[in-house]
């Protein structure tokens, strides 16, 4: 197949950058499809950590054209930065295409994110504060910019002549004291326009080109599964569409032109901002893994809640992704427990419940029901080599036992197994490469 497309199963954080960094070593082209900077993607190679949250983590593999699709969203101050910053570091930017079609992140966009927050008293979603969904909702009200028109500046001037005293009025209505200087505004977006114009181009018709000549497209999935808009934890949620259906019409493709779809699965489960997150641990262990995982948010910094792997929440992701091959990644973080436990299905009321709850209200009230493994001692650095070198079977017997219980429950194969934060701390067991 010439496409394959990495998506996150859980709530986000699952190591998605680190599983299409080592793909894209196979790949021609990689390309974010939704979402925006919200997104924080690690990449670890050798010592050197690059944390991603526009760009494609393919932008680091040199030679590789990395694209930032139409259903993404754009903060160009932010961009650019990163674009700095990367070739700051000797990575070069000249592989880099972002779609015409793609919406901008506003100023306003970022003030009406922190205003809308502040009224949703006791029920505030956590966001980034990035300006996320107020972005998207302006995308769907028809009220957005395209980065077509950011670098159109007769064009910019007359939308944001309309669009910034709209939302000050907005601003002024949410009770902020926050306004945008619609002169400084102007001059700073269309500078920002000036400097990315070299990158901006119709995207979908270069991966459908790419596509033709047989080239393979690697999709870089953000968020996670129970954070898409339609079929996540609503209204706990992002506001785009993280799932793999979503890559095409994301990037500009037809959906029969979609090959596999690998699911990243985090050996635990953690989650960033509120919203219910049925295996939660409130006590040592989740302070642990907290702490071994090193699971503090690559975006804001916030400590993300962890608890137990959750079956429930992967055969619902697998059933609205269709996944071809699993990425289970961070195993070596669960090493040294004596036990492992592992959230086979929900109980409401004494009864097994059949499918995902949609409302908030029952899955905040759902008993996860566990099933105990024995654990692994912790992978010994020295090693690691040997495990790596010798494939799955030089791995613990627990963590063995463990993986083959996934993989029969989700009904999905292990094609790449995590066991350190670096690129080459990932076992790959695919009979076949892509
Ligand atoms: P993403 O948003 O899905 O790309 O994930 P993040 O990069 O936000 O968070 C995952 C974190 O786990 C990053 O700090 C990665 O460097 C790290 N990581 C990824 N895979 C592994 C793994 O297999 N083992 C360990 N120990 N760390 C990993
Ligand atoms: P990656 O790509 C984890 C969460 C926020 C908040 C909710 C809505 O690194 O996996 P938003 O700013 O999108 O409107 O916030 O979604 N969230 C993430 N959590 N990983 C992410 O991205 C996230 N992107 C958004 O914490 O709860
Ligand atoms: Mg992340």
């Amino acid at each position: 197949m010439p496409t394959l497309a990495v998506i996150g199963t859980q709530w986000g954080d699952e190591g998605k950058g680190k599983v299409v960094d080592y793909l894209a070593g196979e790949a021609d082209v990689v390309v974010r499809f939704q979402g925006g900077n919200n997104a924080g993607h690690s990449v670890k190679i050798g010592e050197e950590l690059f944390k991603l949250h526009h760009l494609p983590s393919g932008i680091l593999r040199p030679g590789k054209l990395a694209v930032i699709g139409n259903g993404v969203v754009i903060d160009p101050g932010v961009i650019l930065k990163e674009i700095e910053d990367i070739q700051a570091r000797g990575k070069g930017a000249d592989n880099l295409r972002i779609s015409d079609r793609a919406h901008v992140i506003m100023p306003y966009h970022k003030l009406l994110d922190g205003a809308e927050e502040r009224l949703r008293e006791g029920a505030k979603v956590g966001t980034t504060g990035r300006g996320i969904g107020p972005a998207y909702a302006d995308k769907a009200a028809r009220l957005g910019v395209r980065m077509g028109e950011l670098v159109d500046e007769p064009l910019l001037r007359n939308r944001m002549d309309f669009l910034v005293p709209l939302k000050n009025k907005m601003l002024e209505a949410l009770g902020s004291d926050q306004r945008v200087d619609g002169k400084k505004a102007f001059e700073d977006y269309a500078g920002y326009g000036r400097s990315l114009k070299p990158f901006i181009t119709d995207t979908g018709s270069m991966i459908s080109e790419a596509l033709s000549k047989g080239r393979k497209v690697l999709f870089e999935g953000a968020q996670g599964t129970m954070l898409d808009i339609d079929h996540g934890t609503y209204p706990y949620v992002t506001s785009s569409s993280t799932i793999s259906a979503n890559a095409a019409a994301g990037a500009g493709i037809p959906p029969t032109a979609m090959g596999a779809i690998i699911g990243v699965v985090k050996a635990y489960t953690t989650r960033v901002g509120a919203g219910p997150l049925p295996t939660e641990l409130h006590d040592e262990t989740g302070e642990r893994i907290a702490e071994k995982g090193g699971e503090f948010g690559t975006t804001t910094g916030r400590t993300r809640r962890c608890g137990w792997l959750d079956l429930a929440v992967l055969r619902y992701s697998h059933s609205l992704n269709g996944f071809t091959g699993l990425a289970l990644t961070k195993v070596d973080v669960l090493g040294g427990l004596d036990e492992v436990k592992v959230c086979t299905h929900y109980t409401v009321d004494g009864k097994r419940l059949s499918s995902f709850p949609p409302d908030m209200r029952t899955l905040e009230r759902v008993v996860p029901v566990y099933r105990s493994f024995d654990g692994w001692d912790d992978l010994e650095p020295a090693r690691l080599e040997d495990f790596l070198n010798g494939g799955l079977a030089r791995l613990p017997r627990s963590m063995r036992y463990y993986v083959g219980f996934l993989e029969k429950e989700i009904g999905v194969p292990v094609h790449l197994l995590g066991l350190g934060r670096r690129r080459s701390e990932l076992l790959d067991l695919r009979r076949e490469r892509w």
